[in-house]
């Protein structure tokens, strides 16, 4: 980006699935390629921020001039991005976290003749809304993937978790794609992107995020 319009800005952002084991060699996860969360990490250095990424098990390399965390499962992911709060003024959820873990994991590998395991599940927590939630909340950022009704359920989910601009795209468009088309929902209501490639969206989410950080300073 030829501006840095996020110049002096810490960003903190989640990217990629977790993990939750079940045994020593399988687990729950989520499909998510981590290539929007890393593109936005990348449009955030290249708009001038100090980038902090916390990134679930992606395969992907970390961009140049980002200090990646990496972390496996949903309560790693929560410790490390709390870990890092109070140092951040914006907070970027993009991860496809888990919904539940494991709590009866197995500490061998489960052998295949026994009886099939049950297994016994517990929700994670959501660590976008608990950040949302801190009494000195850094500007928060969600995303929202969705099958159907996608504007609807967006919309509750920003005013749930209680985040300023919400990211929505269509699961079954975004996911392991090179391209995305979204919809920003803020204060002001919705504003709907062309389809494009994740680095191009990253960059406009990026300006959107800049102008209502500008707002914020002097409205
Ligand atoms: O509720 P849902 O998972 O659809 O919300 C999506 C948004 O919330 C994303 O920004 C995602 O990163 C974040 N999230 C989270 N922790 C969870 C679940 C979702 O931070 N446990």
């Amino acid at each position: 980006l030829e501006d840095k319009v996020l110049a002096g800005q810490r960003v903190l952002l989640t990217a990629g699935p977790t993990y939750e084991p079940i045994d020593t060699v399988r687990g729950i996860t989520n499909i998510s390629s981590g290539k929007m969360g890393y593109a936005l990490a990348r449009a955030c250095r290249d708009a001038g921020a100090e980038v902090t990424l916390v990134s679930g098990p992606t395969g992907m390399a970390a961009p140049a001039g980002v200090r990646r965390v990496d972390v496996q499962s949903a309560r790693d992911m929560q410790d490390a991005v709390l870990a890092e709060a109070a140092r951040c003024d914006v907070f970027v959820a993009v991860a496809a976290v888990a919904d539940y873990r494991v709590t009866n994991r197995s500490e061998h590998k489960l052998k295949k003749g026994d009886a099939p395991p049950v297994l016994e599940l517990t929700e994670n927590p959501d660590i976008l809304a608990t950040i949302a939630s801190l009494p000195a909340a850094p500007f928060c950022v969600g995303f929202a993937a969705e099958s159907r009704n996608l504007l609807e359920y967006a919309d509750a989910k920003r005013r749930r978790k209680q985040v300023p601009l919400l990211v929505a795209n269509l699961a079954q468009q975004a996911m392991g794609a090179d391209d995305n088309e979204v919809v920003l929902l803020d204060d002001t209501g919705n504003h709907p992107l062309p389809a494009m490639p994740k680095r191009d969206v990253a960059r406009a989410i990026v300006h959107h995020l800049a102008a209502l950080l500008s707002k914020r300073a002097a409205p």
